[in-house]
């Protein structure tokens, strides 16, 4: 059996009188692309925010690469590897689409402030080498001719495309998504979703996607879990999840 990048085991998580989360479990397997589906409110991002570091399960335990991260502070979290883009817009307006895309290099910047004046030879070095890293994200993301565009000034879709570039820029060992192609049209869709599949399959790197578009999660995904009310009620390939009855009644609301 492979071992799992991400695994989730028990995870509840309330607010007040609301479960978001009740006794969630769930591994990320390598090379794989998991999408997590389910009506609104039915805790896909409260799960990706436990995953992710950003809120804390009242019971249960997230291991990455075997290791044990549930309670670590969030920033750990990206310098362990664990990427991610939020639902909505995330970038700096005012900044370039490569001042963006280094602003995610900042994790794993190894000099700080105080070392910057001692050895500024040295940062300068590291500045070079996340350009050349920027420029092959900027390259990889098709976004070249925007290079120096000021992010503000751009159409939603490349927003998010540069948002991606901020994630990857993190060097993730898996990137987690929530709701990346929300308000987008079907081109920007279609090109982000070539994009989630070349970081999968190019670079390897797993990726954990919440989407509400059904045609692109079963076009793209290997793995689907389908959620309600912060359980998982589903798991399984996109047809075995489309023929699932617990799932039609979730999303019709009707006895299948
Ligand atoms: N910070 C919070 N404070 C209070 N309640 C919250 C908080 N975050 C989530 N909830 C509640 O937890 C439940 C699950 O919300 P969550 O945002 O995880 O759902 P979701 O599946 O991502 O929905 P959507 O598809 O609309 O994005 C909802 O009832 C929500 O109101
Ligand atoms: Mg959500």
């Amino acid at each position: 059996m492979t071992h799992a990048v991400l695994e989730a085991s028990g995870l509840t998580l309330s607010f007040g009188a609301i479960k978001a989360l009740d006794n969630v479990s769930f591994r990320v397997h390598p090379d794989e692309l998991l999408s997590i589906i389910g009506p609104n409110g039915a805790g896909k991002s409260s799960l990706l925010n436990c995953l992710s570091g950003f809120y804390r399960p009242q019971a249960g335990s997230v291991r990455f690469l075997g290791q044990d991260i549930t309670r670590l502070p969030t920033h750990r979290y990206a310098e362990l590897g664990v990427g991610r883009t939020f639902q909505g817009i995330q970038t700096y307006a005012s900044m370039t689409v490569r001042e963006n895309i280094l602003c995610g290099f900042h994790t794993r910047m190894t000099s700080g402030l105080f070392s910057a004046f001692l050895y500024w030879g040295r940062v300068r070095r590291e500045e070079d080498r996340y350009v050349r890293e920027a420029e092959a994200i900027i390259e990889f993301l098709e976004l070249e001719e925007l290079r120096h565009a000021s992010v503000g000034e751009l159409p939603y879709g490349l927003r998010k495309r540069v948002d991606l570039g901020r994630a990857l820029a993190m060097q993730p060992k898996v990137l987690i998504m929530d709701e990346p192609m929300a308000g987008m049209n079907p081109e920007e869709k279609s090109d982000l979703a070539r994009y989630i599949l070349d970081i999968k399959e190019g670079r390897r790197i797993p990726v954990v996607l919440v989407e509400h578009d059904m045609d692109v999660v079963m076009d793209i995904s290997d793995r689907v879990m389908v959620m309600e009310w912060g359980r998982s009620i589903a798991e399984g390939t996109p047809e075995e999840v489309r023929n699932d009855p617990r799932v039609i009644q979730a999303y019709l609301g009707v006895e299948a």
